[in-house]
């Protein structure tokens, strides 16, 4: 650790990881691992504004840290931990939340989209973003990698984090979003943002059966075997595209346009593609998932390197403030 600028990401443990999880935020982050010093947590506290089932929350979080594991996190390198294991981001989102406008919290999309699916609004989801920006400021990060529907989320941060500098002096690292532009959105089964929100997901790392059935039911249009079909707006070819090269996908494309090519075998070929890259995942995930003593250990290294540095980063907020 040291001299690389530093990457930071969360996942919220609310239900299985899919693959709008895996391509838009858990894939990138774990690649950056090369050239950063990478940050990456289990969003619990999140996570409670939503979830109320104690058992489920413990379980999820255990899932995510078998996950990373399974795609390749380097443990003894960076940190993996639990949002919660780290006490100093509530001190420090009390520091922030007195700082921030009660207009900038109507304005956050989570907050409006509650209201209007007329869903319970409590005071966690309301200043999510609060708590969200602490995540990020409290690590010094320098970079976020993160799905296009976090970037007003980022926004928030950086309008925080110069407001506090410009108020006490500087005392934040103001971060920048990474969004992977070609997968910035991964349609789910019927077309819709693949959320687990929507129920609308292909499990990351499920049972090869059950990954290949969840595929096997993405919406499709009706046009017949012979029909020319438009690889541009079919969801199947959408997910390809993120597994394949460019030269696959243009003959795949090439075949689509052609006609004679049903859309079972697109689909079948687009299960080919995603579980020829995950097959391996599957079977590490598979092996450490029950290990708890072993992900156990992860969580408490991880917690270790990331709370030293929370610890440093809220001192300094705290005289900046004058507490
Ligand atoms: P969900 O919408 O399923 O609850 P989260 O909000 O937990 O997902 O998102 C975790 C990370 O995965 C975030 O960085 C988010 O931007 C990214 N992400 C979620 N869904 C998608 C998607 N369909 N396409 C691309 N990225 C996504
Ligand atoms: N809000 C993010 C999501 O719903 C999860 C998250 C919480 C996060 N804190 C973060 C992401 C800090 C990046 C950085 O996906």
């Amino acid at each position: 650790m040291g001299a690389k600028p530093r990457s930071l990401s969360g996942i919220k443990p609310t239900g299985t990881p899919h693959l709008g999880n895996y391509l838009g935020m858990i894939k990138p982050a774990i690649l950056m691992q090369e050239t950063h010093e990478t940050f990456y947590f289990i969003a619990d506290y999140h996570a409670l504004t939503s979830l109320r089932d104690s058992e489920q929350l413990k379980e999820n979080a255990y899932d995510l840290t078998a996950i990373f594991a399974a795609i390749g996190m380097d443990f003894e390198n960076h940190a993996f931990f639990r949002q919660s294991d780290i006490p100093e981001v509530t001190e420090l989102t009390w520091i922030l939340s007195c700082i921030t406008p009660k207009g900038l919290m109507e304005r956050s999309h989570a907050f409006k989209d509650a209201l209007s699916k007329e869903q319970e609004v409590n005071m966690g989801l309301f200043s999510y973003p609060i708590l969200m920006a602490c995540d990020i400021l409290i690590y010094d990060s320098n970079y976020v990698p993160v799905g296009q529907d976090q970037r007003q989320h980022l926004e928030i941060t950086r309008d925080l984090a110069v407001r506090f500098n410009l108020l006490f002096g500087e005392a934040f690292v103001v971060p920048e979003a990474i969004i992977q532009k070609d997968v910035a959105t991964i349609p789910g089964l019927d077309g819709r943002k693949m959320s687990k929100s929507y129920g609308n997901v292909v499990p990351l790392l499920a049972p090869e059966k059950q990954f290949r059935k969840a595929i096997m039911k993405i919406t499709t249009d009706s046009k017949t075997v012979e029909d020319s079909k438009d690889p541009e707006t079919c969801n199947v070819f959408a997910l390809y595209k993120c597994f394949s090269n460019k030269a696959d996908q243009d003959a795949l494309a090439e075949r689509y346009r052609a006609g004679g090519m049903g859309y079972g075998e697109a689909k079948q070929l687009c299960f080919e593609a995603l579980n020829s890259e995950l097959k391996e995942p599957r079977e590490i995930y598979q092996n450490i998932r029950q290990d708890r003593p072993k992900l156990d250990g992860i969580l408490e290294s991880g917690r270790d390197k990331a709370r030293a540095i929370a610890r440093q980063v809220t001192d300094r907020v705290r005289e900046k403030v004058g507490l």
